[in-house]
């Protein structure tokens, strides 16, 4: 609605019914051309919502760490494999430095432990993890982008700006998730076989899933 018409509205609703409309003013506390317009209000709840989606995991940590120990098979996979997997990395949220230096080619992508770093950045879209202070991945959860979310690659292929709501056609989910049991002892297993394992996790999903959505 434009401003305009509002105000129409307004300025017959007051004419009608003057005495609703002094008590509006004063339940406010302000007069009507002082207040914030709804806008406000509207992108300050769409800057919440997209927090929410890219950030909050709603505690499936309890999962992702505690059931599945997901954290420490991610610990093991090198950012190469991760970005072939589908997994997307937001280049805002690398440092300058770091960004210099994946430009010029002098970051090991082999490397897991760029993974977790990349994680403690907040850097790889829907994953968040707790890194300790000795660089352990001691914690890992998902959020709404990691299958909502992809970026732009704009810096290179998986490596770019977020970009919200756009399904992430490219994550292999059979092989980012690879573990499908409880594991009973804390001893950390890097994923053997993963693949073998993965047909089994998709059935079961599309078998717990609402029907409309199979
Ligand atoms: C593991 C991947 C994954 C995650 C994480 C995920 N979704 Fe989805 N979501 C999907 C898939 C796949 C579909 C499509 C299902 C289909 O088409 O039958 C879907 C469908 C939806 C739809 C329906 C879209 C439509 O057009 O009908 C909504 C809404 C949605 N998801 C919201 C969310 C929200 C909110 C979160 C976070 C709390 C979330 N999803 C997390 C994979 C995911």
């Amino acid at each position: 609605m434009t401003r305009p018409s509002l105000r129409t509205i307004t300025a017959s609703a007051s004419l009608g019914l003057a005495a609703l409309a002094g008590v509006a003013i004063v339940a406010s506390g302000e007069p009507q051309a002082m207040r914030k317009p709804p806008t406000v209000a509207a992108e300050r709840l769409i800057a919440e919502g997209r927090q929410i989606f890219r950030f909050d995991t709603f505690g499936d940590e309890q999962l992702w760490t505690s059931v599945l120990r997901m954290h420490e098979v991610i610990a093991t996979v090198s950012p190469e494999t991760a970005l072939a997997k589908g997994l997307k990395v937001d280049v805002d949220a690398l440092p300058a430095d770091l960004v210099a230096l994946l430009a010029a080619g002098r970051v090991d992508l082999s490397d897991p432990a760029v993974t977790v770093e990349l994680i403690r950045l907040n850097a790889v879209v829907g994953v968040r993890g707790t890194v300790s202070s000795t660089a352990q991945l001691t914690s890992v959860g998902i959020t709404c982008a990691l299958c909502h979310s992809t970026v732009d690659n704009s810096f290179a292929p998986g490596i770019g700006k977020r970009l919200d709501g756009w399904a992430n056609t490219d994550l292999d989910v059979g092989a980012t998730v690879p573990l499908s049991r409880r594991r009973s002892t804390t001893r950390p297993r890097p994923s053997s076989a993963p693949g073998a394992r993965a047909s089994t996790i998709l059935a079961t999903m599309r078998s717990t899933a609402p029907a409309s959505s199979r």
